[in-house]
């Protein structure tokens, strides 16, 4: 991974953060990245939590991919910076895509003990947030799950709606993240909608 913090004032890519985390479907990364870059002008970098790697090879994903470890490797003394205050600067949307029961929770509350979830927690609410929920049906049955769905929403947050689907566990419901062409179309149609897009 390389920790690149370089923010060019002159650039006029749309820039498109994708938080990824530790659910199976995160085994999608590498085609959901490689189909956000068909966007036309748009720059896309990736932050991952650690139970994330589990699931997607990095060699497969064509962008800059930040993970915690970068975060305290570039922050040495005060005038360093501060890797996820950068990137919120940097990012005109994010996405969080898969969005696992564990970050939904950390983000319905606040919680903030990663790269990502700090980003998320520092989030500029003038600009779209996009959120992937994907988890086993019996988790996103429990009642906990709607409450902080509803938390994110409340917030101003997009929901991509998960979808029902034999999952990787055997069980069949809903829970799996939604495809990644409904994904990519939402993303595109909320650049466009927030005049982000200039050459769609
Ligand atoms: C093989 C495997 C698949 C998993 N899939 C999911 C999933 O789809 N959704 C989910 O919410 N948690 C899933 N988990 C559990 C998360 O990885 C776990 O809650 C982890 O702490 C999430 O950490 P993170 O939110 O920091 O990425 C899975 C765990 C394993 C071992």
């Amino acid at each position: 991974m390389v920790p690149k913090t370089e923010m060019d004032p002159m650039q006029k890519n749309t820039h498109i953060l994708v938080g990824v985390t530790g659910s199976v479907a995160a085994l999608k990364l590498p085609i959901l990245v490689s189909e956000l870059l068909k966007i036309p002008g748009v720059e896309v970098r990736v932050v991952t939590t650690e139970n994330a790697k589990h699931f997607y090879n990095p060699q497969e994903v064509p962008v800059t991919l930040y993970s915690d470890s970068d975060e305290w490797q570039l922050w040495k003394k005060r005038e360093d910076p501060v890797l996820h205050i950068d990137l919120r600067r940097w990012a005109d949307l994010l996405l969080v895509a898969p969005l696992d029961a564990n970050t939904l929770a950390k983000m319905a509350n606040g919680l903030c003990d990663n790269l990502l979830t700090c980003v998320i927690r520092a989030w500029d609410l003038s600009k779209p947030l996009l959120f992937c929920p994907a988890m086993n049906t019996a988790m996103w049955e429990h009642p906990i799950t709607a409450q902080q769905v509803d938390q994110l929403k409340s917030f101003g947050y997009v929901e991509i709606p998960c979808i029902v689907k034999k999952l990787i566990c055997g069980d069949e419901g809903r829970g799996a993240m939604a495809e990644v062409p409904t994904i990519v179309a939402k993303v595109k149609a909320i650049l466009s909608e927030r005049g982000l897009s200039a050459h769609s």
